[in-house]
């Protein structure tokens, strides 16, 4: 088919290199954590192997006192520090990361949770045991020093405990907490689900929106926008209406951080439709990856290497950090490598998907609290998003969704996992009933998509980046898996059937105790 060709209202959206990359802020205003000299000499002398490592490390005193003692170190010394001197600083002035938490063990942890006695699998069983145990060593709250004293720490305060990544990853994660508090609400651990939900919407109360994790070099960055579905899930299990009732507005606040901070206007099929986008208004190197990202960008000139620096902390906004499904080459086609991230230049499938729940969630609850007026405002949205997804994303002659690449003016034609999600937002119309689902089966199988063992790869790239191929990830498996549950509502997974393969390998979508199955519907 011929591509999808639109032109943009340019008022909305500027393609141009101007420099306007110049005004932006840094990640943050700390020139410890977030930009200036003493940050650019640590990175760079690569005194730790992770970069993450010196921006997570706790002040001993005032930073002012501290970059004080640095100008006064750089005035005696006529050239650059040496590692050495450099080493003597940090060891001066900074403690070891991990310093910001209070032992914490969930109060509403408990032995047997109901789930565990659903599962039949003996395996799975042991697995989900030990999963429920890791809540213990996950939990963290941080101490009160960390608010009375908020200049000595690059982790941002919230006020309830939570629950970690681990390893590097010493602080919340947003997108990462929705599938945290699901599990959370498996384990019947409905307080410390609810706490985690309420630091969110303190965070919305300070920042307006929600910064992409617990750090202040996450601060002018977001993720993907689940917390709507976090309440979702939560009131479901705990009916905790007034709980709903005091925060919707903080809901609604978020909700227009991303379509004020995060459209563009584009026109497709006559129309006019707003859609949503990842774009990180922030300059300089990741601090967190500092010296990566200066040496991803050395050979480029100071315009470009501007540009990319703001495209891989949108990269990073994404989520899916890093990825094929960002690169654009200098022909505008989705090719390339690291260096050729254009993150701001795709619209999103997934994005616009969750949002388009965020919508129809949003619409509901208004409708649930009364609140009319507000409740139509979302079911409109709701309206206009479906046609966008429609309009801009799904692609009729291949029978799928696809992003949208705002420098070639066409779809990204490749697969990437989140090319299904408009089938878990349930974020289209069909005139027949079933339609959408069976070409999406269709493209599916096409594609060989549904004979890898360990689920459907995020890409079938394989480019080194943790986003492709060969790495499936757990968010955009539990995604597809729901994407097939709504189809099966729908009552079609019984009529497909496909003659042409008798399922030696398994499909990733089959798993024990959960129905439907691909697998069995064949
Ligand atoms: C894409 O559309 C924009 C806006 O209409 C236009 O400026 C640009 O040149 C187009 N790019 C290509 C590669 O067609
Ligand atoms: C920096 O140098 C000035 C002048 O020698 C001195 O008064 C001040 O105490 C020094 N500051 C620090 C933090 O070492
Ligand atoms: C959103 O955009 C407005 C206008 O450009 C800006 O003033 C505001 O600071 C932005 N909000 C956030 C949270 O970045
Ligand atoms: C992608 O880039 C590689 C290396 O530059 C090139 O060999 C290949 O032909 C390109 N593929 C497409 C589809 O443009």
């Amino acid at each position: 088919m011929a591509p999808k060709s639109w032109s943009l209202l340019v008022a909305a959206f500027c393609l141009c290199h101007d420099g306007s990359t110049m005004k932006l802020p840094p990640p943050c205003d700390s020139y410890i954590y977030c930009t200036g000299e003493l940050l650019h000499q640590v990175q760079m002398a690569k005194l730790f192997n992770d970069d993450k490592h010196f921006v997570d490390m706790k002040l001993k005193i005032n930073p002012d006192v501290v970059l004080e003692a640095y100008r006064n170190l750089t005035a005696t010394s006529p050239t650059r520090l040496t590692k050495e001197q450099l080493k003597l600083f940090v060891q001066t002035y900074f403690d070891s990361p991990g310093q910001e938490f209070e032992k914490w063990t969930p109060g509403d942890w408990g032995d047997h949770p109901r789930i565990l006695h659903k599962i039949s699998d003996q395996k799975l069983r042991l697995w989900a045991t030990e999963l429920h145990a890791l809540w213990k060593s996950l939990g963290r709250k941080i101490k009160l020093d960390v608010q009375s004293h908020a200049e000595l720490y690059s982790q941002i305060y919230v006020p309830k405990p939570l629950i970690v990544p681990g390893g590097r990853f010493r602080e919340f994660y947003y997108w990462d907490s929705y599938w945290i508090i699901k599990g959370l609400l498996l384990s019947e651990m409905t307080e410390t689900a609810k706490g985690m939900i309420e630091n969110f919407l303190y965070l919305i109360q300070r920042f307006e929106f929600i910064p992409n994790g617990g750090r202040v070099y996450y601060e002018r960055r977001s993720q993907p926008p689940f917390l709507v579905l976090m309440m979702d899930s939560y009131i479901k299990v705990t009916n905790d209406r007034a709980f709903l009732r005091q925060n919707i507005d903080l809901l609604d606040k978020e909700y227009d951080f991303w379509m004020k901070n995060r459209t563009v206007v584009i026109i497709a099929g006559g129309k006019t439709h707003l859609v949503n986008r990842y774009i990180v208004e922030a300059a300089g190197p990741r601090p967190e990856s500092y010296s990566n990202d200066v040496d991803l960008a050395k050979t480029l000139t100071e315009a470009a290497r501007r540009d990319l620096w703001l495209e891989l902390k949108t990269g990073a906004e994404s989520g899916w950090d890093f990825s094929s499904r960002w690169f654009i080459d200098s022909n505008g086609e989705n090719n390339g490598t690291l260096k050729d991230t254009k993150t701001k230049y795709i619209l999103p499938v997934d994005l616009n998907s969750v949002l388009c729940r965020n919508e129809r969630i949003l619409a509901m609850f208004h409708r649930e609290l009364g609140n009319s007026l507000k409740a139509q405002y979302y079911e409109e949205a709701l309206k206009s998003r479906i046609a966008a997804v429609r309009d801009i994303f799904w692609d009729e002659t291949q029978g799928i969704w696809f992003d949208y690449n705002l420098m070639s003016n066409r779809s990204n034609t490749a697969f990437y996992a989140s090319n299904l999600a408009p089938l878990w937002a349930e974020c289209f119309t069909e005139q027949k009933p079933g339609q959408t689902a069976e070409m999406v089966i269709h493209y599916l199988e096409e594609q060989q998509l549904l004979w890898y063992s360990n689920g459907i790869p995020t890409s079938l790239v394989a480019s080194g980046e943790q986003w492709d191929s060969p790495n499936a990830w757990p968010p955009l498996q539990q995604i597809i898996i729901e994407a097939w549950q709504s189809l099966a509502r729908r009552q079609l997974g019984a009529s497909h059937s496909s003659k042409h393969r008798n399922g030696s390998k398994q499909t990733g979508l089959c798993i024990r105790s959960t129905k439907p199955c691909l697998r069995n519907t064949m």
